[in-house]
């Protein structure tokens, strides 16, 4: 524990209690960084679902992110589901054009990784620019790399994107739906991507469905917005916003068991800030554990992750007594920043060649060690760029046209 409580994380402003990510009830894990870009994120999400929607679409139309230029017809449906169908982005080839399970497989991917966080691109509302084309595509990928997907958020019918993919490829994958509540709409949120999972779930079945995640990073938003990220988790403010957020795992739970289905439900939220009340009522936790933004080194990094994982976050589920499954949510390296500020997390930079060290140092390890985690994540994510700047559109393997990024993937088949 003081092994890592050295003079780098000094570099970064962590706020009067310092850094004490190795103590279990911690949570001033990284508070200054992590604060910033979750402010900057709920603003973002709060934008969306309520107001500043032209904003947004002027936004987005103006920046081209340069994803499947092919894909001029994807607003459609059936343009989708008939003549997309086919290698249109030219990124993955198949034998049958009209087959999306006759992909070719590129010898560069190796399913090496537990599972990996994905969110379709254009699932952002208001504009959904999704396709079922490009899920399909990203599915033939990141089939190569994983068997199991996180999903983060239900809008834009992602989570049934997701699941016609899986079918129509036959690839071999679960994929863990998430529902992204927001603590101040009276539960629009909330249950407008309930009803999505719902019809999903009820047109899909459970085959692939590995859970679904009621919640991401909704504590960490909700003691932001009310008092600062300073506070405990378990205080009153948290135990304010865990309330909140028990009503709608709740929920969840009683529509699996409602349609007679065994799913599981869990939550997601940054790694010092669970809420023991949260913890004791799902199967599983997941916890974003980001040696970037904890400022460590990149020699550092995968040690880092895996220490404050099994402290923090196992040692935590441990002390219940429901026990829930404990994975890591979300943990990378970024390739580059857009603001120089930011190209560096004091210690080390935002490189590929740093994101090739993380790959060796954490990904057949963390196999081995026998952690489940989602890795921070598939392709590069423009809107986060235009939204948030600095390093959050720059964490993928594969760059935003699903080229993979100059790395060489660990070849260790994960469980
Ligand atoms: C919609 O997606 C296509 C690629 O599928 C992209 O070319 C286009 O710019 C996107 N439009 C918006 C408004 O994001
Ligand atoms: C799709 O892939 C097949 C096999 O690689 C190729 O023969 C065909 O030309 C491709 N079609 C398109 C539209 O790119
Ligand atoms: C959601 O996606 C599925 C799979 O492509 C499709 O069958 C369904 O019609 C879509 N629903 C909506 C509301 O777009
Ligand atoms: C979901 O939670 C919100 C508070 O965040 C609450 O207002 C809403 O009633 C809840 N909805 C359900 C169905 O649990
Ligand atoms: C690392 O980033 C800093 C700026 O934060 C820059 O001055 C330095 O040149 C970078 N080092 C490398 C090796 O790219
Ligand atoms: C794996 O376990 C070893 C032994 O406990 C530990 O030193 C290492 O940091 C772990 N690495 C990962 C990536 O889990
Ligand atoms: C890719 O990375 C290797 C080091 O791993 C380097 O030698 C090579 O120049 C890089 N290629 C490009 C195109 O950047």
């Amino acid at each position: 524990m003081s092994a890592y409580q050295n003079t780098q994380y000094q570099a970064v402003d962590t706020g009067a209690s310092g850094y004490s990510y190795a103590n279990p009830n911690s949570y001033s894990y990284n508070v200054a960084q992590e604060q910033k870009r979750q402010n900057q994120r709920s603003k973002w999400i709060v934008i969306a679902s309520v107001a500043g929607v032209l904003a947004l679409i002027a936004i987005g139309v103006g920046v081209g992110v340069g994803v499947a230029k092919s894909h001029k017809n994807s607003n459609t449906k059936s343009a989708a589901a008939s003549s997309s169908n086919s290698n249109t982005s030219g990124v993955v080839q198949q034998t049958d054009p009209n087959d999306p399970s006759s992909f070719v497989k590129n010898p560069a991917l190796k399913q090496s990784f537990y599972g990996m966080a994905y969110t379709p691109y254009g699932s952002q509302l208001p504009n959904c620019n999704n396709s079922l084309a490009e899920v399909i595509t990203d599915i033939q990928l990141l089939s190569q790399l994983t068997k199991r997907i996180r999903l983060y958020g239900a809008d834009c019918n992602q989570s049934a994107l997701v699941l016609e993919a899986i079918k129509q490829t036959k690839v071999d994958m679960k994929v863990f739906l998430g529902n992204y509540p927001i603590a101040t709409d009276a539960g629009q949120a909330y249950e407008r991507q309930r009803d999505l999972i719902k019809d999903a779930l009820t047109t899909y079945g459970t085959d692939h469905v590995a859970g679904i995640t009621v919640g991401n990073e909704f504590i960490l938003n909700y003691l932001t917005d009310n008092g600062g990220s300073q506070q405990d988790p378990n205080g009153p403010v948290g135990n304010a916003g865990a309330a909140l957020l028990l009503t709608n795992i709740t929920d969840t739970m009683n529509m699996v068991s409602s349609m007679n289905l065994d799913v599981p439900v869990g939550n997601a939220d940054a790694g010092s800030y669970f809420n023991t009340q949260i913890l004791s009522a799902v199967k599983y936790g997941m916890a974003n554990v980001h040696p970037w933004f904890a400022a460590q080194s990149i020699q550092d990094a995968a040690g880092w992750t895996a220490d404050f994982f099994a402290t923090t976050n196992v040692a935590a589920a441990n002390a219940l007594s429901n026990k829930p499954t404990m994975y890591i949510a979300e943990t990378g390296w970024p390739t580059k920043s857009s603001s120089v500020e930011a190209e560096s997390d004091g210690p080390s930079n935002a490189s590929v060649a740093n994101l090739q060290i993380y790959l060796d140092t954490f990904v057949c390890q963390a196999n081995a060690n026998g952690t489940g985690y989602m890795y921070f994540e598939y392709f590069d994510e423009g809107w986060k760029d235009v939204q948030f700047g600095g390093v959050e559109g720059w964490w993928g393997l594969f760059n935003a046209d699903r080229t993979l990024k100059n790395v060489t993937i660990p070849d260790c088949a994960a469980p």
